[in-house]
């Protein structure tokens, strides 16, 4: 059997994970699900995100999938647990986890998470570092969903002065207090690595979309292919999917609210 991965967040960040796991060619077939017409999920109530996963991890599997990579903070924050205990028969990867176990290589008494507000609220990067690294280690999570970050790069900018105002609202706070790492808990951000590495040259960075690979455990496949959808406007989405990635992939609209989604099926 060909060997499938799913990839799912909200709008563009996953495509930060996609571009990972095309470049490793960790799978024959990759299916990448862009939640847009709800973007952004770091403000929406928690049931809300649990039910929209929920949706897409059933569209995945009707795809005949059966691993996915939670390539959302928020999503992986609040209904990681509840995804696990449903649906026993896929594998799911949360992109939380990846970043806890990138930490793993430092020995930070400080760290600073850049998130949305629900992964904020969650507390599940305090949680997680003091229960599978130490309780000695202080965790500053800063929210960026308050901002125009996060939309910005949604629309794919990823540089220029809106940018790096926006960042800099996020990031100074956290700075202020002297931590010796950052955590991208927010898979928007690795698009925008490049203008943290530049405002905050010696700051060690985690990068969440290099980690979550490591933890996919396959074989490298020769061909990969690459099927992208999205709930929201396709073209526009192909756009933003070319001026980042590179690439000229074809983006399909799929509307997860239709019993009959599974017509897709190939
Ligand atoms: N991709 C989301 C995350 O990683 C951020 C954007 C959103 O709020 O949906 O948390």
């Amino acid at each position: 059997m060909s060997k499938k991965i799913g990839i799912l967040d909200s709008g563009v960040g996953g495509l930060s994970v996609l571009k990972e796991v095309y470049l490793k060619s960790l799978a024959e077939e990759v299916y990448f699900l862009g939640d847009t017409s709800y973007f952004p999920y770091g403000i929406k109530p928690v049931d809300f995100i649990q039910s929209r996963v929920s949706k897409i991890v059933r569209f995945f599997m009707d795809l005949g999938i059966e691993e996915i990579i939670i390539a959302c903070n928020t999503a992986s924050a609040v209904a990681y647990d509840y995804l696990v205990e449903r649906y026993k028969d896929v594998k799911i990867y949360s992109i939380v986890l990846s970043a806890i176990e990138g930490m793993k290589n430092f020995n930070w008494r400080k760290v600073g998470v850049l998130a949305t507000r629900r992964t904020l609220e969650s507390k599940v990067y305090p949680k997680l570092v003091h229960e599978r690294i130490s309780e000695e280690v202080e965790v500053l999570v800063k929210s960026c969903s308050e901002g125009m970050l996060l939309e910005t790069i949604e629309r794919g900018i990823v540089d220029g002065e809106l940018i790096e105002e926006e960042l800099k609202k996020c990031t100074d706070p956290l700075i202020k207090e002297k931590i010796e790492g950052l955590i991208l808990g927010c898979t928007h951000l690795p698009f925008v690595k490049q203008v943290i590495s530049r405002l905050y040259p010696n700051m060690p960075i985690i990068d969440p979309s290099q980690e979550i690979i490591k933890l996919v455990n396959t074989g490298k496949e020769k061909n990969v292919k690459v099927h992208i959808f999205v709930t929201g406007e396709p073209q526009e989405f192909q756009y933003i999917v070319k001026d980042l990635l590179k690439v000229e992939w074809n983006v399909e609209n799929v509307d997860l609210d239709r019993s009959d989604v599974s017509v897709i099926k190939r």
